[in-house]
């Protein structure tokens, strides 16, 4: 274990990149998925289980946690580490894009934003250095500098305007954040869908050089296609020695394209909010549980896996779990949805230290394509 905040690169393979990141609370493998524990609790599941499903680390949110139980508070009850029983790392994201997508009436301007809390219609600010000051009192190991995210499509005007403002923000996220040994922030790549704006962002960033980049603003309503564009324009622009994280991505398909790229680190709600509406991920792809098919099938969602949610319950059980609306059925589906998004995870990492990565993807698309067996 180490004092410090450490990224190192162990190989390189197809455009995919191993690694891992190195500090006090635990080594974090890279290529990484980081489940979702918005209000510190990842929905539907023991943090132990999601420890033994391979997560090295969990994201927690500024915005969330700020306004229930409140960042104080959690300071006050020891920290969100020791509340929430994870003594792994935590990263925490900055507050800005759940404001924007949850809250209502907002005022954004260059001091910060100005919003209305979905919990009980109180008003709240939050400046850049708030939400590093929050991130501080909840005891974030990797926390992000408050950016502003635009959904897209958007005129490039705004798109612009809203890189340029989260360009400001970064440097006074940087200052706010100073010095602190075994922590990072993160910067926020902006410029939606637009190059020649992602491009600047991620020079004006790599300027300010912080321990990480994160490329925020995609899967926001534009076509793959168009997200894996942007990464290949950003990507080359950040320092290759940093890691970097592509923020609320996504699907395996995305992750697995992504990593093709030099993504280091994902996150997203899909495998829990999936799993708690009956979706599962599997190596043949979807399976929507509450079809009529799987009522009488007493087969696992896959026998090979290690995860008893997906080796030792019948599809039958689970459908009839998720048809009446059992609160097991989301339990066991995050479960197995966590577990397959982790097995992947691994499955890359290995391919790539063992120079394989390019004929992992394609055989792990493959299989997808094939369909639920
Ligand atoms: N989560 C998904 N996308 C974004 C983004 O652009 N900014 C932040 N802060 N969080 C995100």
């Amino acid at each position: 274990m180490t004092e410090n905040f450490q990224f190192t690169l162990r190989r390189t393979d197809a455009g995919a990149r191993l690694g891992e990141i190195s500090m006090p609370r635990g080594t974090i493998r890279t290529p990484a998925f980081m489940p979702v524990g918005t209000v510190g609790t990842v929905k539907a599941m023991y943090l132990d289980q999601v420890r033994e499903t391979g997560a090295d680390i969990i994201l927690g949110n500024t915005y969330h946690l700020m306004l229930r139980p409140t960042a104080e508070r959690v300071a006050r009850l020891g920290g969100l580490h020791s509340l929430i029983r994870w003594e792994h790392p935590i990263l925490t994201d900055s507050g800005g894009f759940q404001v924007m997508s949850l809250s209502g009436l907002r005022k954004l301007d260059e001091q910060g934003v100005t919003f209305k809390s979905h919990v009980d219609g109180s008003l709240h600010h939050m400046s850049p250095e708030r939400s590093i000051e929050i991130q501080g009192l909840l005891g974030s190991d990797i926390q992000m500098q408050l950016d502003e995210c635009v959904a897209l499509p958007a005129e490039p005007r705004e798109i612009e305007r809203a890189m340029e403002l989260s360009l400001r923000w970064a440097e006074r996220c940087k200052v706010a954040f100073g010095n602190q040994a075994g922590k990072a922030m993160f910067g926020i790549v902006q410029g939606g869908d637009i190059p020649a704006l992602r491009i600047r962002s991620a020079e004006e960033l790599k300027q300010l050089d912080l321990k990480g980049y994160a490329v925020g603003g995609l899967a926001v309503g534009e076509p793959q296609d168009v997200m894996l564009k942007m990464l290949e324009e950003t990507l080359p622009v950040l320092p290759g020695e940093k890691p970097r994280y592509l923020m609320g991505v996504g699907t395996p398909d995305d992750i697995l394209k992504s990593v093709a790229r030099g993504i280091d680190m994902f996150d997203c709600v899909m495998p829990t909010r999936s799993g708690r509406h009956g979706l599962a991920f599997t190596r043949r792809g979807r399976v929507n549980i509450r079809n009529a098919r799987h009522a009488e099938d007493l087969r696992p969602l896959d026998e090979q896996s290690n995860c008893p949610a997906s080796r030792d319950y019948s599809r039958a059980y689970l459908h009839h779990l998720v048809r009446a609306n059992e609160a097991l059925g989301g339990m066991l589906l995050s479960w197995h949805n966590l577990s397959y998004y982790q097995e992947l995870m691994q499955g890359i990492r290995t391919a790539i230290a063992e120079g394989r990565f390019a004929d992992f993807m394609a055989e792990t698309l493959e299989e997808w394509a094939k369909g639920d067996l």
